[in-house]
């Protein structure tokens, strides 16, 4: 591709087909859209094909550490398609000027749907149900009923207070934890803080909502599954690097825990002799919790909009490093 004009590297999947309403407002304002045509993450070298001219990224999951960063000598803005920036080196960024935004609250919806949809598919058996039944097997066993459970969550940002109020319907009693507890948004949603132990110890269902930073990483580990009642459910919709897969599996392997749903995990796409998948006790999804039509082309929009707006002199929705403007 011969490069012209402002260039704008797309690293999420499928931009043309699900985001075509942000495509055009990047086109409009004089951007020429690089898109990744690959199902997967951009690899290193895809990256470093583009890495010189780009201007502008609208970064999916591949990586942008302190090395790649110092080679996007015109880089200006990382606009995120989606809400965790693990594979950001924001730091490096703020030490170039390059300014680092997220799309906060716009795949939200999306995601929280998928951790209720797994609570209730772990509560009634759906997956396991559907796998018997398809091998011509007639296991007619029990499931939960969620009404009247325990839910904690781990984290109260954007998707744990979306799942709250998904949830509260369902006459639950809702719990979290949280380092920085927004008081006003849990009483709104009638949820009720806990410390960490006391909600391990005390759910039934256990949802992760955390950022993976260095403080969370493993936080769920062996000790904390031997916390949890040995009915417990346990969902990760959040990120891989939260949880210790090894310590996982042997808590669903040895009944520590009832049950998990799994969305993310520490390595991407999961590996096929990854034990885990040897286990009935869990649903496992690739990644997929916030791939819906309607979170992309908000997402997809929403990134355009961001890179158009700093180079109008406009700050960016979310911007995770200083203000450029200000
Ligand atoms: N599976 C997917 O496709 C998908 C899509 C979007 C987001 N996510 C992930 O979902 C998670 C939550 O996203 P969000 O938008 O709700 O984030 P958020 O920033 O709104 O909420 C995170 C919450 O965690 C709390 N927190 C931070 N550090 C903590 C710590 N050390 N201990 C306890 N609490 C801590 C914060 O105070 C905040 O309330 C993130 O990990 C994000 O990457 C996954």
């Amino acid at each position: 591709v011969k490069l012209v004009k402002k260039t704008v590297l797309i690293g999420a999947t499928n931009f043309s087909q699900n985001c075509g309403e942000g495509k055009r407002l990047l086109e409009a304002h004089g951007f020429q859209v690089i898109e990744n045509p690959y199902q997967r993450p951009l690899t290193r070298e895809e990256q470093e094909q583009y890495i010189s001219e780009i201007c502008a990224v609208s970064a999916g999951n591949e990586i942008w550490d302190r090395e790649m960063i110092s080679k996007a000598t015109n880089l200006k803005i990382i606009s995120r398609f989606g809400v965790g920036f693990d594979n950001i080196d924001v730091e490096a960024c703020q030490e170039k000027g390059i300014t680092v935004a997220t799309a906060r609250g716009m795949n939200g919806d999306a995601v929280a749907n998928m951790a209720v949809a797994m609570i209730l598919a772990l509560m009634k058996k759906l997956v396991f149900f559907d796998r018997t039944t398809r091998e011509g097997k007639w296991v007619r066993c029990m499931g939960h009923d969620i009404t009247g459970k325990r839910i904690g969550l781990l984290g109260f940002g954007d998707i744990a207070q979306r799942v709250s109020k998904k949830l509260s319907g369902f006459e639950v009693e809702l719990f979290a934890y949280d380092a920085f507890p927004n008081e006003a948004r849990a009483q709104e949603l009638n949820v009720t803080f806990l410390d960490l132990n006391s909600l391990l110890c005390s759910c039934d269902v256990i949802s992760c909502h955390l950022p993976s930073i260095k403080e969370t990483y493993h936080m769920i580990n062996g000790d904390v599954f031997n916390k949890m009642k040995k009915t417990a459910a346990f969902v990760n919709t959040a990120r891989g690097a939260i949880v210790d897969e090894e310590a996982l599996y042997w808590a669903l392997k040895n009944g520590t825990i009832e049950s998990a749903a799994i969305d993310v995990y520490e390595h991407e796409p999961i590996r096929m002799d990854s034990p885990l998948l040897t286990l009935e006790n869990i649903i496992v999804t690739p990644h997929t919790a916030a791939e819906s039509f309607e979170a992309f082309a908000r997402v997809g929009l929403n990134t355009a909009q961001d890179i158009v707006n700093y180079f109008q002199g406009k700050n960016p929705s979310f911007p995770l490093t200083p203000k450029p403007f200000e």
